[in-house]
């Protein structure tokens, strides 16, 4: 296959110092995955962003659909070798939590995290995140973050459910570049925070942020409607549901909120 790449820079950012603009790809997770097992090196911090993706993967089963043009889909390369393959959710609040912040900032202050990783505005789906690590020994070798944002694409697939767009928020088209920005610039604070070990303050944000928190929820467990509250998430990254007075922790998967 060949590329055209654009390649350019937001100067005095960590992340986002260097990006690469892909005219149309099957996926910038992938694309980023290939280019990394062929060696090709980047620097830590590097974007690749695509108008179009003709395989755009969400999470493990499902695909990830944007109009060409109309959205931001893109990835992050990161190095976070200091964390342990035990410490991998830390990143999940770290990206979650900059992510958040930079669109409370931009488009609304009732922006807020899902568990584990979705970005939601009055119970829609606006952005959606994809981490892949790769672990070496007892280190993160490095990561791809894909991130999909729902910009300026007003109508969608009905079989995707409660999505929304900043278009649709806003009701004006919204410049991706600026948003990419704010964004990347966002990410890169709380990779900084998460560098120098602020992680109590990344997850007071994440905490504070979460769909949910502390309200009573219904959820799908084993087939099964059931009401809990949630009380917040482990460091493994496990959603912590009260039922009657007892809190167990679920993985991904093993709980479907019902929105
Ligand atoms: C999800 O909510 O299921 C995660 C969606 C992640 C989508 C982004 S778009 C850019 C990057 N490339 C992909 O193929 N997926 C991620």
């Amino acid at each position: 296959m060949s590329y055209q790449l654009q390649s350019n820079t937001f100067s005095g950012l960590f992340v986002g110092q260097k990006i690469i603009t892909l005219p149309s790809v099957d996926s910038t997770n992938d694309f980023m995955k290939e280019q990394l097992s062929n060696s090709t090196p980047f620097p830590e911090g590097t974007v690749i962003m695509a108008e179009r993706q003709t395989a755009g993967r969400g999470q493990p089963g499902n695909k990830w659909y944007a109009d060409p043009g109309a959205n931001l889909t893109f990835s992050i390369y990161l190095e976070p070798r200091f964390l342990k393959p035990s410490e991998q959710f830390w990143l999940n609040i770290g990206i979650c939590s900059g992510l958040c912040a930079a669109l409370q900032k931009t488009v609304s202050e009732s922006i807020i995290i899902k568990w584990p990783n979705d970005i939601l505005f009055d119970r829609n789906k606006i952005s959606g995140i994809l981490i892949e690590n790769v672990l070496q020994g007892d280190k993160l070798k490095h990561s791809v973050v894909g991130i999909g944002l729902n910009v300026n694409q007003t109508t969608f697939a009905e079989d995707l459910g409660r999505v929304t767009s900043i278009k649709q928020i806003l009701h004006q088209t919204y410049s991706k570049e600026k948003l990419l920005y704010e964004i990347c610039h966002s990410i890169g604070r709380a990779y900084d925070q998460l560098r120098t070990g602020s992680w109590k303050e990344l997850k007071k944000f994440y905490l504070e942020n979460l769909f949910a928190a502390n309200q009573s929820q219904d959820f799908w467990l084993k087939g099964k409607k059931v009401s809990g509250t949630i009380r917040g998430v482990d460091t493994s990254g496990q959603l912590l549901v009260e039922f009657n007075g007892q809190v167990e922790g679920f993985g991904f998967k093993e709980v479907a909120f019902i929105l």
